[in-house]
């Protein structure tokens, strides 16, 4: 069969929805004459600081190729991913039955990135993760408070870098009247902040504050999440052979979270964990995390409280299709 240009612009609006590393939306798509597709990549959206490897940048391209899968496989159609060394994929696409549980979740996942709901539950859930054998799975107590005391520290030590910085903020949209508010990268809305606190984190943020707030000893206080990390029902840590392609990471990291929703778990990443060469050397011995295994990232989940939320910052069609 032949992809048609409606077919086309519905899979990559549903496929638009894949996470992506501070939402900077990388991946772009083109429907070739001859009904098949081709996954390009936008440069201009990389993070040279953060991920000078370009990691994220394909664990992002991989995960929105698999959201272009699941929203196929939703209209009966089978995807052939193909890598030929010059596009990010080339994809044909067949008619097909598949059945995938995790399509239905592609539409509703989305980062939450507050304080979880008290109380129990999920245990089953939980249990289900754990028979995956890229996931830990945390519960107690005691270890979570640790991760989080590691995750504030690891934390830190990134926000030190300037430059580090310097790429976040140029990602986040701390005012409603930045003209990419709901386009891309990371809004107040989505980072849980208050018109309040995101003016407050322009200032914190901001060279020359944050280094005296630091001699101070008070940056470090500014930029903690622990709370937020200890509310979490669990920790879930995800791990993926040393070998594997980041694209392909990217296909299963999307799945892995994908389950979450389906387990009705609200989640966040907490990528320091895996990206601070400490923290992740230490995680990687304390879990027993294979010496042939990378730590990809972990997750907080719990339960998030429910709301009525506006779209995800997503850009439009016209800028993704190319
Ligand atoms: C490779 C990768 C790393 C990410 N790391 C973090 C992270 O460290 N902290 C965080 O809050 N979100 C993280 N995210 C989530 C993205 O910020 C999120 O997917 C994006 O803002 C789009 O929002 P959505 O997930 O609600 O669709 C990461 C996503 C990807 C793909």
């Amino acid at each position: 069969m032949t992809l048609d240009a409606e077919m086309f612009r519905a899979l990559v609006a549903e496929a638009s929805l894949s996470p992506s590393v501070h939402n900077t939306q990388p991946t772009r798509w083109r429907l070739t004459p001859d009904g098949r597709v081709q996954v390009l990549e936008d440069e201009s959206r990389r993070l040279p600081v953060g991920d000078p490897e370009g990691r994220d940048l394909n664990v992002s391209h991989g995960s929105a190729v698999e959201g272009f899968c699941l929203a196929a496989g939703r209209r009966g159609l089978i995807v052939d991913v193909e890598h030929d060394g010059v596009h990010v994929a080339k994809l044909t696409v067949r008619s097909g039955e598949v059945s995938d549980p995790l399509a239905a979740f592609l539409t509703q996942r989305r980062t939450y990135r507050g304080k979880f709901k008290a109380g129990a539950g999920a245990h089953a859930a939980l249990a289900r993760l754990e028979q995956s054998e890229d996931l830990i799975v945390v519960q107690a107590p005691k270890p979570i408070a640790e991760l989080a005391r590691l995750y504030d520290e690891a934390s830190l030590r990134w926000f030190r870098n300037a430059a580090y910085r310097a790429e976040l903020v140029s990602w986040m949209r701390l005012s409603r009247r930045h003209p990419s508010w709901s386009l891309d990268g990371l809004n107040a809305e989505a980072m849980e902040m208050s018109g309040i606190e995101a003016a407050g984190a322009g200032i914190v943020l901001r060279h020359g504050v944050f280094e005296t707030l630091d001699r101070v000893g008070l940056a470090g206080a500014l930029v903690a999440e622990a709370a937020v990390v200890r509310s979490a029902l669990a920790l879930v840590l995800f791990h993926r052979p040393a070998n594997e392609a980041s694209f392909d990471t990217g296909r299963r990291f999307h799945r892995a979270w994908l389950g979450f929703t389906q387990a009705g778990l609200s989640a966040a990443p907490m990528a320091v964990l895996a990206d601070d060469s400490d923290a992740r050397a230490r995680l990687q011995v304390d879990f027993g995390v294979g010496v042939d295994r990378r730590l990809i990232t972990a997750f907080r989940l719990g339960i998030a409280p429910v709301r009525d939320l506006p779209p995800k910052p997503r850009l439009g069609l016209d800028a993704l299709i190319v």
